[in-house]
């Protein structure tokens, strides 16, 4: 049996861009510390949290962990700052001068980490008690960050600006050209074994589609070629005596399986990522329209909150 050689993209080691290890070392102390401040409050609030509102007034720990609190209000003020962080990314992309200071993605990544711990921070900070507007501003928070995982997902789809669309659109089609006759000169699977990975709608029924439905269509196919993906391994495994682990959904040791499935996951990814292009670019823009005044909206209501707190006299 012949091999393929790995396809370039899977294969290459990508040349290590400057700042790379600083924003890897600081995106990871960032992860490290926000999931030790999330156990570290979980364990010790437990027996608080847990209790209602009646029998929290009776705890020790009221004084620290309700949301005017020792660590209460510290933890409000945490929020603050982690929010001031993640509005970094948005002001950002207004301002010239500021756009052109570090890598947009470094920023995007610090977004989404400050976006996911910002929320967990200020769930702790409220104590598990969501009313009033201080409630209201909770929820929005919540589903403007669940929303930006379907913002991210769709940021991955598409290139940064038209002129890389049309570039990475060619750039698309001749990669997919290369892997494609891979693929017929590889002899680990035969093309019947992979036909359905490779199938999808035509352009023009994906054109026919609601944003929704392109969406949906997008995250299935994305999760179907996983397990496609998975399925293959195993079965190629399979004729070369290998045992597959985790139901073949990590890579094995077996270098001519490995270089086919990396070829033809690759392939796979690159014609639904041609196919989807332009309908992943009129989602991002319409995302945008919900993400954004929904983000500003909390930042009005949560404003007021700590307007409110101020002139209670809590600080
Ligand atoms: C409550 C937390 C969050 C707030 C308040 C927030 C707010 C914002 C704001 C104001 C923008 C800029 C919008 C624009 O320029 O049009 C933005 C962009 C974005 N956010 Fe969030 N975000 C949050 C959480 C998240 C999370 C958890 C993720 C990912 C998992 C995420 C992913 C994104 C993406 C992908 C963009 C667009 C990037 C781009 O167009 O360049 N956000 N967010």
């Amino acid at each position: 049996m012949s091999s393929i050689a790995t396809t370039p993209a899977a294969s290459a080691v990508p040349a290590r861009r400057p700042g790379e290890a600083l924003h890897n070392f600081l995106l990871y102390a960032v992860v490290i510390a926000g999931a030790a401040l999330t156990l570290g409050l979980m364990i010790y609030g437990a027996n608080y949290y847990t209790l209602d509102q009646a029998h929290r007034v009776a705890s020790p720990k009221h004084g620290y962990l309700k949301p005017s609190g020792v660590v209460g209000i510290r933890l409000g003020l945490l929020g603050v700052a982690l929010f001031l962080g993640l509005f970094l990314y948005a002001i950002r992309k207004s301002w010239k001068w500021f756009s052109k200071v570090g890598n947009s993605r470094h920023w995007l990544n610090f977004h989404v980490i400050l976006g996911v711990l910002a929320p967990v921070v200020i769930t702790f900070h409220s104590s598990f008690k969501f009313r009033g507007l201080a409630g209201i501003a909770y929820w929005i928070m919540i589903a403007v960050a669940l929303s930006g995982f379907i913002g991210r997902y769709i940021y991955a789809q598409i290139p940064r600006s038209l002129g890389a669309a049309e570039v990475s659109m060619k750039e698309l089609r001749a990669e997919s050209a290369r892997l494609a006759e891979r693929l017929k000169a590889q002899e680990v699977l035969a093309p019947e074994d992979f036909a359905a990975l490779l199938r999808l709608p035509s352009p023009a029924e994906v054109q026919s589609m609601s944003s929704q439905e392109v969406l949906w269509l997008m995250l299935r196919f994305d999760l179907a070629r996983r397990w496609g993906i998975a399925e293959l391994r195993r079965k190629a495994l399979r004729s070369f005596g290998g045992n597959a682990v985790f139901w073949g959904l990590v890579r094995s040791h077996h270098p001519q399986v490995e270089s086919v499935i990396d070829c033809l996951n690759e392939e796979a990814y690159l014609n639904k990522k041609a196919l989807f292009l332009s309908k992943a670019q009129e989602l991002f823009q319409l995302w945008h329209v919900v993400h954004r005044p929904f983000s500003y909206s909390f930042v009005v209501l949560a404003t007021i909150h700590i307007a409110v707190v101020l002139l209670l006299g809590y600080f």
